[in-house]
């Protein structure tokens, strides 16, 4: 049978006058590609807010591995399994590539602020073990050369591989990934599309908010779409695609896409 990563029931989420998110749901298995995709402020980013705790739902329920959860803290989120990237980039930029990761990987660490106040034995052989494991994901991301530059000198896209390095390094249940491919060219997209099909085989799970319609399509098991807050449309990618609401909500007035 198959198992349940992530399952969201009945989310909203107002801001003043607008009602960001209306009862939105999802339900991801193990070992998918799951695809949120809507025209430009559907409400796809305010989604990953609420499920990682950066933004309080107005309501909403969870559950992450059959427990449920309540997604109220950014690094509490990160401790029970879910781990993300960010649309506008959020990396320490004065870090080296290889510290951002270590950061990512203290989430899982056990001696704490006592032993690293007073760099205890275990807390040092703890630290080599970091950056062992760190310098490995950055080699998982293609960018293992770039370990001791400052991150603000990374390219757009290695900027983003860094990301996922240091969401990864959380050893998460559920990778969110949002927008990964944007500002990437397209050989860069394709590296990217490798990453993320190689992560999948590698036993995890993957919520991925993307515009590049053909990178979604030809990685997703599943999608949802929002428009407005709303979803119109949850599927396979060839039912998504086919679907009325989809197209008119991609075609019709009002609406941008990038
Ligand atoms: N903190 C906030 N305060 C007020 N309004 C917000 C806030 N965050 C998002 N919104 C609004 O909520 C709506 C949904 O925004 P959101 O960023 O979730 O869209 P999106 O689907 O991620 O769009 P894009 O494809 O452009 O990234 C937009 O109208 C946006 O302006
Ligand atoms: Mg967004």
């Amino acid at each position: 049978m198959s198992e349940v990563v992530l399952e969201v029931k009945g989310v909203s989420k107002r801001f003043g006058g607008l009602q960001a998110l209306s009862d939105v749901g999802i339900r991801i298995e193990r070992g998918q590609v799951y695809g949120l995709i809507g025209p430009n402020g559907a409400g796809k980013t305010t989604f990953f807010n609420v499920i990682t705790g950066l933004y309080t739902p107005d309501a909403g329920s969870f559950q992450l591995g059959g427990q449920p959860y309540k997604p109220t803290a950014v690094h509490e989120v990160a401790r029970q399994g879910i781990a993300r990237t960010f649309q506008n980039i959020r990396l320490f930029p004065e870090m080296t590539a290889l510290e951002n990761v270590m950061v990512g990987r203290h989430v899982r660490t056990h001696s704490g602020l006592v032993g690293a106040l007073f760099r205890t034995a275990k807390f040092k052989a703890e630290e080599a073990d970091i950056a062992a494991r760190a310098h490995e994901l950055l080699d998982y991301v293609g960018i293992r050369r770039l370990a001791e530059y400052k991150s603000r000198t990374l390219s757009y896209g290695d900027q983003r591989r860094l990301e996922i390095a240091r969401a990864l390094a959380t050893e998460p249940k559920l990778i969110a990934l949002d927008e990964p491919a944007a500002g990437m060219n397209a050989t860069e997209k394709v590296v990217l599309r490798e990453l993320i099909d190689r992560i999948r085989k590698d036993g995890r799970t993957i919520l991925l908010i993307e515009h590049d319609v053909k990178l979604v399509m030809g990685l997703c098991d599943r999608l949802t779409v929002l428009d407005y807050g709303r979803q119109i449309a949850e599927g396979t990618p060839g039912e998504v695609q086919r679907n009325e609401k989809v197209i008119e909500a991609y075609l019709g007035a009002g609406h941008k896409t990038h």
